[in-house]
C-alpha cells in the first residue's frame, strides 16, 4: 500500500510557497492542498473561534485524505493550534510554520531584526515566547500588517497593487538606531514571499527577507520515509468556499493542482 498524501494547509494561496519547496524534496509524494478561503484572512480572527474552526476542519480532512503528514503552512494558524491538532490527532504528524526568529537572531549583524506578520501572529504568546527564548540579545520589532496578505492575493490574481499600498505596510519594518539599521526582515506569513520582489524594490535599504519555506519542507522531509512511488494520481486543491474565482483556479492549475470538491 502506498503512503498517504502530504496535506498542505493555509487560509489561501500562501501555502503554495511551501508546496513549491516540498515538491522538490518529496517528489515521490502526492500533495493535497487545502485553502481555507472561506475563512480568509485569518489575521483578524479571535483565537478561540479560529482554533475551533481549524480543529473541526481537520476532523474531516484527516478522515477523507488519510495524510502521511500535514504541513500547516500558515503562521497565523500554527502559532495558535499546533498543539491542539497534535492532541486531537496523535497518529498524524504535523509540521508547523512559525516565525523564523531563531535563524534571524543567529544571522543578524546589526542586532536589529523585524518580524513581519499578520496581526494575529504578532499578538500570539507563542511568537513572544520565541523572541524571549531565541532573540533576547536582539532588538526585535514586531510589525502586524492588516493588509499585506490580501495584497498578496490580489497581486497573484493579476490585480493592480499600488506601490504606495505595499510601502505603507512595510515601512515600519525599517529601524535605525544610531549607526545601526535593521538587516533582517522575517517573512512570518506564507503569503509574503509572493511580494518579495516588490518589497526589495521599495525597501529604503537592502535587507535579507527571510523566507522559511525551504526549512519547513526540509523538516517535513525528515519526518517521512522515502516511499516507493506508488500513487500517481494528480495533486489536488480543495477550497473550503467551494467557489474560488477564475484567476485563483488558473493559478492553482499553474501549480499543477486539480480543483477537487470536498469529498471527491
Ligand atoms: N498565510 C497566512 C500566514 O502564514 C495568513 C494569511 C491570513 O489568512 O491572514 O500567516
Amino acid at each position: 500500500m502506498s503512503a498517504g498524501p502530504v496535506l498542505i494547509f493555509d487560509s489561501g494561496i500562501g501555502g503554495l510557497t511551501v508546496l513549491r519547496e516540498a515538491r522538490v524534496l518529496m517528489p515521490e509524494y502526492r500533495f493535497v492542498y487545502i485553502a481555507d478561503d472561506a475563512g480568509f484572512p485569518y489575521g483578524g480572527w479571535g483565537e478561540d473561534d479560529l482554533r475551533e474552526r481549524i480543529v473541526r476542519l481537520f476532523r474531516d480532512l484527516i478522515d477523507e485524505h488519510r495524510p502521511a503528514l500535514c504541513v500547516i503552512a500558515c503562521n497565523t494558524a500554527s502559532t495558535l493550534v499546533l498543539d491542539d491538532l497534535r492532541d486531537a490527532f496523535p497518529a498524524t504528524p504535523f509540521v508547523g510554520t512559525v516565525p523564523a526568529v531563531k535563524p534571524a537572531a543567529e544571522h543578524t549583524r546589526s542586532g536589529l531584526v523585524t518580524v513581519l506578520a499578520t496581526p494575529g501572529t504578532v499578538r500570539r504568546t507563542y511568537t513572544r515566547d520565541l523572541i524571549q527564548s531565541f532573540a533576547s540579545q536582539c532588538h526585535v520589532r514586531l510589525v502586524g500588517s492588516e493588509n499585506l496578505a490580501g495584497l498578496a492575493e490580489a497581486y497573484i490574481r493579476g490585480d493592480r497593487v499600488e506601490p504606495d499600498d505595499i510601502a505603507a505596510e512595510i515601512m515600519p519594518c525599517f529601524v535605525e538606531q544610531e549607526d545601526r539599521r535593521t538587516d533582517i526582515v522575517v517573512l512570518a506569513c506564507t503569503h509574503y514571499p509572493f511580494l518579495a520582489n516588490r518589497f526589495r524594490a521599495l525597501a529604503p535599504w537592502p535587507v535579507d527577507w527571510l523566507d522559511p519555506a525551504e526549512a519547513i519542507a526540509r523538516r517535513a522531509r525528515s519526518l517521512l520515509a522515502v516511499s516507493e512511488p506508488g500513487d500517481d494520481s494528480e495533486d489536488v486543491v480543495v477550497f473550503t468556499s467551494q467557489a474560488p474565482d477564475f484567476p485563483v483556479r488558473r493559478l492553482m492549475a499553474g501549480f499543477g493542482l486539480r480543483f477537487a470538491a470536498a469529498g471527491d
